[in-house]
C-alpha cells in the first residue's frame, strides 16, 4: 500500500504544484489500504515494477468514477494511462453502469501545463466537459489547503 501512495504523492506533486499549500498531499497509505480493501484501487506493474495506479468507484446504479489516475514519469506515453482508464470504463460497464466520471482540479486564474494536457488527452480518449464546480462549495475541507483559487470541472462519457 506504501508503494502505490508514495507513487500517488510524488505525480501529484508535480501534476499539481502551485495548486496546494506546502505539505498538502493527495493520499495517505491508510486511504490507500482502506480503498483496496474496498477493491477500488487498480495498479499497472511493468517486469513486476509498480507503474501505474487508478482508483474506481460506483458513485450510484448509473455512473462510475475513476480518480486518482497516476503513471509514473519514467514509463509515460505508452500508453499505461489509456490502458488503465480503459480497465475502469470496462469494470463499470460490465458492471451494467452508463457513464463514467472524472473531475479535474484547474486553477482558476492560470493555466497549469498539466492540466492543459489532461483536458486534450482526456477529449481525445472520448470525455466530454459537463460543469465546473468550486471546490469550496463541494469540497470545503480542501478549500483551506489550496494556494491558488481552484475549480473542479467534471467530464463524462457514456458507456453503452
Ligand atoms: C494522465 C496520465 C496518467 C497519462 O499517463 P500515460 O501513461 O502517459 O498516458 P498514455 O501513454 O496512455 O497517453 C499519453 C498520450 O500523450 C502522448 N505523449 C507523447 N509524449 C508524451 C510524454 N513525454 N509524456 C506523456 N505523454 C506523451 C502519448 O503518445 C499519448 O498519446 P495518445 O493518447 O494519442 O496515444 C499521466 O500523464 C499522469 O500521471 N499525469 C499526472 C497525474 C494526473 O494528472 N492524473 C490525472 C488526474 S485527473
Amino acid at each position: 500500500m506504501a508503494d502505490v501512495a508514495i507513487l500517488v504523492n510524488r505525480v501529484y506533486a508535480g501534476a499539481e504544484q502551485g495548486l496546494w499549500r506546502a505539505g498538502a498531499e493527495r493520499t495517505s497509505a491508510d486511504e490507500i489500504c482502506r480503498l483496496t480493501l474496498a477493491g477500488e484501487i487498480a495498479v499497472a506493474r511493468l517486469e513486476g515494477r509498480l507503474v501505474a495506479c487508478v482508483r474506481v468507484q460506483h458513485l450510484d446504479d448509473m455512473t462510475g468514477e475513476f480518480g486518482m489516475l497516476a503513471a509514473d514519469p519514467d514509463h509515460r506515453g505508452i500508453g499505461i494511462g489509456r490502458e488503465l482508464v480503459h480497465f475502469a470504463e470496462q469494470g463499470c460497464k460490465n458492471y451494467g453502469l452508463a457513464v463514467m466520471q472524472l473531475e479535474v482540479l484547474f486553477p482558476r486564474e492560470w493555466s497549469h501545463p498539466s492540466k492543459e494536457f489532461l483536458a486534450t488527452w482526456y477529449s481525445r480518449i472520448g470525455y466530454r466537459k459537463v460543469r465546473t464546480g468550486a471546490i469550496d462549495e463541494s469540497y470545503p475541507h480542501l478549500a483551506p489547503l489550496l494556494a491558488t483559487p481552484c475549480d473542479f470541472v467534471v467530464y463524462n462519457k457514456g458507456l453503452r
